[in-house]
């Protein structure tokens, strides 16, 4: 009897571990390796661009309101926008497009507004530009910002001439005739902006050139476009559209590195990868957001493939691969004009920022600026407004968790992640960057996005004594979680408590589809 109740025992307590090995093993774990010691560079800060260009209602009806709106505006610049992007440390502004900036004649968007001349928006919508909102405007609104402008020159419909002296407009200090002009129109001092654009998609709306055509034109436009003193011009180079290789491959050829500081990459995130039906930035089902995550996580390849072609022709990394457009590009919302290209902004728009970022900060030796497609009402965007209405999108929360990685070390890892299963198809479940700042502060950026599944992470980092560990987190119940005007707040930053340190070891159970930012001291 005695015997058989011990045997029932041990019977039971075999079967109690047997059934903690199956959960355990049903809850597979993630393991990060940090080199603390290996770091070679910063991650620079102007990653974390943004991109406004006048399509839909991201200048006009988004920056730019009427002088009769009652919101707190310096003139028709809307602060409330203005101040959301302060907190976010916004790095950089890409300004006047997109396709916009190869059909944009500078000189129409200066002098006094009601003498300006109108203009069609051929690209967005076939609205009429007045031209309101130009050098003068964009550049108040970036002293407002406290960042720095990127100007997108025109090659596709202008002239070198045109460049060069929108260049003196706005750079040059001593007399001559821009400088003339631009005192004239009320701005004593040069503006000083170093990063121009020499065109934007040339393959395609900037001029359906060849990359062998517009190497030759980017040299006599970069030529003329001049350093005056004080003012350094940082070129970038219109660059490849996605996975067009042989574009990058020229302009490295036949451009030498120091003819330009950047060489700019675009590619957006498709979900159905179908540009005539790309699916709904809200309504969409598992087997979709899998598709969509797949694309996205194709940026890695896509920006280590451009960068291996970049090391051949600068193996001193002296070129900066800037992908000045990226983002989800869906279809736009219900009844909303189609050439303004108007999406909502979901839980998934999160984590696609959240792991974009994350392979910016992994590939930042040479990815040293980007710009999400686009600030306010268009695309991916971080704003929303609707009349005096204004929120913020989950994707904004992303920028405002991240701002800890600009300007900071940043630290190499390996990682070994479980998948993210579906249909017998795999991707990585856990993607990471990890960066110290200059108090020697460490933070983690994870991403989990297998919408079912918590994940327990585990990290190790050589020769850093932590003491403290605080998080925030972002997720919600659902992917397709939104934040609405009826309900600005569904998807908002929370404290995360779920990370613990356990020996010389971090330990973090990282929810399904969400976000999470650790802090250590
Ligand atoms: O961001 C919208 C458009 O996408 C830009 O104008 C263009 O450069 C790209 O094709």
């Amino acid at each position: 009897m005695i015997y058989s109740t011990k045997l029932f025992r041990h019977a039971l307590v075999l079967s109690f571990f047997v059934l903690i090995g199956i959960c355990v093993s049903a809850q597979k774990a993630a393991e990060i390796a940090i080199d603390t010691k290996a770091s070679k560079h910063n991650i620079s800060r102007h990653i974390y661009g943004h991109f406004s260009e006048h399509l839909g209602r991201c200048i006009y009806d988004g920056f730019w309101v009427a002088d009769t709106m009652k919101v707190p505006r310096q003139g028709r610049i809307r602060l409330d926008v203005v101040e959301a992007l302060k907190k976010i440390n916004v790095p950089n502004l890409r300004w006047p497009g997109g396709c916009f900036a190869d059909e944009y004649h500078w000189r129409d968007g200066i002098g006094k507004p009601k003498e300006r001349p109108k203009m069609i928006n051929t690209h967005w919508g076939g609205v009429t530009e007045d031209n309101s909102f130009g050098t003068h405007e964009f550049l108040e609104l970036i002293s407002l910002l406290k960042c720095e402008a990127y100007i997108a020159g025109n090659v596709g419909s202008g002239t070198v001439e045109e460049m060069a002296k929108w260049v003196e407009y706005v750079n040059f200090n001593g007399v001559s005739p821009m400088a003339a002009l631009r005192k004239e129109n009320g701005r004593e001092e040069p503006w000083r902006v170093t990063y121009w654009g020499i065109g934007n998609e040339n393959w395609g709306c900037g001029g359906n050139m060849t990359a062998e055509y517009y190497a030759g034109e980017y040299k006599r436009y970069a030529t003329y476009a001049r350093n005056y003193p004080g003012t350094p011009l940082r070129k970038v180079a219109g660059g490849a559209n996605s996975r067009d290789y042989n574009w990058t491959e020229v302009c490295m050829k036949n451009i030498r590195a120091n003819q330009m500081w950047g060489l700019s990459l675009h590619h957006y995130t498709i979900p159905t990868g179908n540009w005539s039906k790309k699916g709904s930035a809200t309504k969409f089902d598992e087997k979709e957001y899998f598709q969509t995550m797949k694309n996205c996580l194709f940026m890695d390849e896509l920006v280590a493939k451009h960068a291996a072609i970049m090391d051949k022709y600068d193996s001193a990394k002296r070129v900066a691969l800037v992908v000045d457009e990226w983002g989800i590009w869906t279809d736009v919302e219900p009844g909303t004009n189609p050439g303004f290209l108007y999406q909502q902004n979901s839980l998934r728009d999160a984590l696609i920022a959240g792991t974009t970022l994350n392979i910016f900060n992994n590939h930042s030796d040479r990815v040293r600026m980007a710009n999400l497609a686009q600030t306010v009402n268009v695309l991916q965007a971080i704003i929303l407004t609707e009349g005096r209405k204004m929120l913020l999108t989950p994707t904004y929360h992303i920028f405002d968790m991240y701002k800890v990685h600009q300007d900071a070390k940043y630290l190499p890892f390996t990682i070994s992640t479980p998948d993210y299963t579906l249909e017998n198809q795999n991707l990585p479940a856990v993607n990471v960057s990890a960066s110290q700042d200059s108090t020697g502060t460490i933070h983690l950026s994870f991403v989990n996005i297998d919408p079912n599944k918590n994940i327990p992470v585990t990290i190790s980092m050589d020769a850093v004594n932590w003491k403290t560990v605080t998080g925030q987190v972002l997720t919600s119940a659902k992917l397709t979680d939104i934040n609405s005007f009826d309900k600005m707040n569904t998807i908002q930053i929370a404290k995360f408590s779920a990370a613990k340190k356990e020996g010389n070891k971090l330990v973090v159970d990282l929810p399904s589809k969400s976000v999470v930012v650790i802090e250590l001291k």
